[in-house]
């Protein structure tokens, strides 16, 4: 029997028409897709009828599948003669452990392509009016995760992300945003940083928020703003109102979340 290799695909951030040609081409030919909990209904709508869809469901705090779980079924599923794809939000590389499937699928003699996606950050920053790096403002882009293990102390380098000339892209932040705003603060980056939050980036119910460092956390409760959102905080950020495009970000009534 035939072992077709398994392609690990990012379906970028939500917006269908963000896949690329190729994640087009191997959704089309598969049989079965394996997906997450962010990729949107939208791009589940573009596969066949007769590819069978199970669904992975991971979420910060609610693990459908467990990760062994998933990696002992996609090697079933090339075992047993299946086309198919691991289909995950943004891009399988960044925060979404299609290398630990790839690494699986390896030490288990199945063969495996990554096709890359459109990360959050990506797709957030063009969607929102950010860019993730302007010429005078930003030297570089630094993307962290705001997550941890439960029960796990979130111990990032502050002192080396309190950078002002870098900007600082949050995944999974909106648990920790009150630790991550004090630390960033006491590690010198100042409270004037223009920083904002994104809600379901790329799609119809984009959400925007845009403020400082020192108002994002009472922001993003008055904005009741939650998963998948995602955090940039830099100078750029001040560039949104400008640049912004899509659909335009709420205002921040502070006043009314407290
Ligand atoms: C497990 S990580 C997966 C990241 C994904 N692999 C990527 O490259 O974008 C999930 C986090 O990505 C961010 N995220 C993913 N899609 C998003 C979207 N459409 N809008 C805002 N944030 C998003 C959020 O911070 C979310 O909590």
């Amino acid at each position: 029997m035939t072992i077709n290799p398994v392609y690990i695909v990012g379906a970028g951030p939500g917006d269908p028409e963000l896949m690329t040609v190729k994640a087009m081409r191997v959704l089309k030919e598969c049989d079965v897709v394996v997906y997450d909990r962010l990729v949107s209904d939208k791009i589940l709508d573009l596969l066949g009828e007769k590819t069978e869809k199970i669904f992975a469901g991971k979420a910060a705090r609610d693990h459908h599948m467990l990760q062994e779980e998933i990696n002992a079924l996609l090697v079933k599923l090339a075992k047993d003669g299946r086309k198919a794809v691991r289909l995950k939000g943004g891009d399988p590389f960044i925060f979404g452990r299609g290398s630990e499937e790839a690494l699986h699928l390896a030490d288990n003699n199945v063969a495996f392509e990554i096709v890359p996606g459109i990360t959050a950050s990506a797709g957030c920053g063009a969607y929102g009016g950010i860019p993730l790096t302007h010429r005078g403002m930003a030297t570089g882009v630094r993307f962290v995760t705001g997550h941890c293990r439960d029960g796990v102390h979130l111990d990032l380098n502050w002192k080396s992300l309190a950078d002002p000339d870098t900007t600082l892209v949050i995944y999974m932040g909106l648990i920790n945003i009150a630790k991550i705003r004090d630390e960033l603060i006491k590690a010198g980056l100042p409270a004037d940083t223009p920083a904002g939050a994104i809600e379901r980036g790329t799609t119809e119910d984009q959400r925007t928020i845009l403020t400082t460092l020192k108002e994002l956390p009472d922001c993003i409760e008055a904005a009741d703003l939650k998963a998948p959102s995602l955090l940039i905080i830099g100078r750029v950020v001040g560039l949104a109102p400008d640049l912004g495009w899509y659909i335009p970000p709420m205002d921040c009534d502070v006043e009314a979340g407290q």
